[in-house]
Formats: structure tokens, sequence, C-alpha cells
């Protein structure tokens, strides 16, 4: 039985098939659409989430599946003090397939130690995002027709921000890859991942906390939001929360093939005005969310 807890647990190979299948379901879904009958999703969300969860149900919806779960621990059994592993194993009776959020990083692995069903992870604290980062592999390559040869910028909170992490990881493994790294001193990306992942793989990197300094040599702009529930204290966030605006004026520069992306919600980091410029992707990456969901869950099902 397969987990998916973070990125490195797929090859490049079975990425590349995953993006193959969900690519073929965006043009084919009639031909998929009975695939999970009679199996269930459980979605189990232990923090706030509105793509994420709503694209994994979509999903198993479109495979012709079932989807049973909770939004908010409030509503669950952890309210009563229930753990993570008496949860999963209670709902691994229910459903075939288990995507669970929590706010402790580590939680989704706990669980899949203790689980009956495969388990993905849909977020673990400012740890690792997974299922976002197959969104954001899929829209580069729609997008951009390549996963390599690309310079990348990520701004924002590169400290907190889990999606960062996993995408730094997952594009480490491609050729050509360059990041500049935009943030304020405060949200630097952390040491770990600066030492792990790209140090260890001899990737280039810059960090700057001047989002223009090289707009015009960026492929991709991977905005991120200050991530509010990770802060100590409300000070520190709201001087902080407005650090970059992406806007027109500051888009000037930027390549005119630019993909610019953020795995949303947007507080303020991009400009509304921004959003009808044709090289804001962001939304289209919210519908290529539910595709290679859909992928992922055949694969992890074993549906051919
Ligand atoms: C992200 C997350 O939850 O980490 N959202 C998402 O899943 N699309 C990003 C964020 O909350 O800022």
């Amino acid at each position: 039985m397969r987990n998916l807890i973070d990125i490195k647990d797929l090859t490049e190979k079975e990425i590349e098939e995953l993006i193959k299948v969900a690519k073929d379901i965006m043009l084919n879904p009639e031909k998929y659409s009975e695939k999970c009958k009679h199996k269930k999703l459980a979605t189990l969300f232990f923090e706030p989430s509105t793509r994420t969860r709503l694209s994994f149900e979509a999903a198993m919806m479109e495979l012709g599946g079932n989807v049973i779960g909770f939004s908010s621990s409030s509503s669950s059994s952890t309210a009563k003090g229930e753990s993570v592993s008496d949860t999963i194993r209670t709902v691994g009776a229910y459903s075939d397939i288990i995507a669970m959020r929590h706010p402790k990083e580590g939680a989704p692995l706990v669980a899949s130690k203790k689980s009956i069903v495969p388990i993905i992870n849909a977020g673990d604290g400012g740890h690792n995002h997974p299922t976002q980062t197959l969104t954001d592999l899929l829209t580069i390559s729609c997008e951009k027709k390549r996963l390599n040869d690309l310079t990348i910028g990520l701004c924002g909170d590169l400290k907190f921000g889990r999606t960062v992490h996993s995408l730094i990881t997952a594009m480490s493994r491609y050729k050509g890859i360059k990041f500049v790294l935009i943030s304020p001193e405060e949200l630097k990306t952390p040491e770990y991942v600066k030492t792990d992942i790209l140090k260890k793989n001899n990737i280039k990197f810059i960090e700057t906390n001047d989002i223009e300094e090289y707009i015009n040599d960026l492929d991709i702009l991977y905005m991120t939001r200050v991530q509010k529930e990770r802060f100590f204290n409300e000070e520190d966030y709201l001087r902080l929360k407005d650090y970059y605006i992406l806007n027109k004026e500051k888009l000037k520069k930027a390549k005119e093939d630019l993909c610019i992306m953020h795995p949303l919600p947007r507080v303020n980091e991009i400009s509304t005005e921004v959003d009808d410029d044709p090289r804001a992707c962001y939304f289209k990456q919210v519908a290529y969310g539910k595709y290679i969901r859909m992928a992922l869950i055949l694969k992890m099902l074993e549906i051919k």
C-alpha cells in the first residue's frame, strides 16, 4: 500500500505518468467517469481549506466515487480529545483512501503508520504539501511545456510556506533549474531546505528581498501568502503581511511568457489588476488541481 506524505515518495517517472494521465483526463473525462464506482474518499481536514479539500472531493466525484469527511477539527471527535491515530483507524473502516490536512508537521506520516488505507498528505503545518506541488507541476508542464531549464522566483513567506518547500524539493530533481528566493529576512527559506535539497543537489539559487531585482530573468514567479496562522505574534504578521504586492508596474520588466503562479488563497500579495494579464496563471492552476488529484487517486487505488 502506497502513501503520499512527501513529494519524494513519487519518482520522476511516476510524476511524469501522473501528468500524462491528468492531461488525458482533461481531454477525455468520460473515459474516467466510473473508474472509482463504489469507492470512498475520506477528507479529514483539521485545518481550513477551500481548494485542496474541494478539489479532492470534486476529483473523486468525477471518477464516479463517493466522499465522506470533516472540514474542521471542531466538528470531529478531535474536539473530545481523540488522537489522530484513533481517528485514522476509525476512518479506515469507512473509506478506501484518506486525504488529511493537519496543523502539526509530521501528523500525516504518523497517521500513515496506523492506517489500513492509503494516506495522502494534504498539508502538514509549515512542512509539506505534495498535492499542491503535483498541481504546480501539471501547471508548469501545461503552461511552459517543460519541467527543466527554468528560472523560478519564489516570493513571500518562504519560511512557513509548505507549498514552497515541496515545490523546491520537486523541481530540484530536474535539469537546468535555478531559484530566486525572494523574501524579507524574517521569512527566508529554512536552512534545512537550503542544505539538504538545494546545496546537496548543486542547484543554483540566489536570495534577495527585492522582487524587482531579478524579475526580468524569471520564467515562473510563484507568489505566496504570509502564513498568518504560523506566527507567534500578531505584530510581526502585521508588519510583514504586505511586504510584497505584485502589480502591473512591477511586471513591466518581466518576460512576456512569464508564468505567474500562486497556490491561493491570495490576501494582498497580488493586486487584482494583474488578474487579466495573460501571464497570470493562478486560476488555471486551481483547475489543474482537480485533474492531477483524479490521476493521483487512480494511482493510489491501483485502478488502471
Ligand atoms: C496553500 C496551503 O494550504 O498551504 N493553499 C492551498 O492548499 N492551495 C497555501 C496557503 O494557504 O497559503
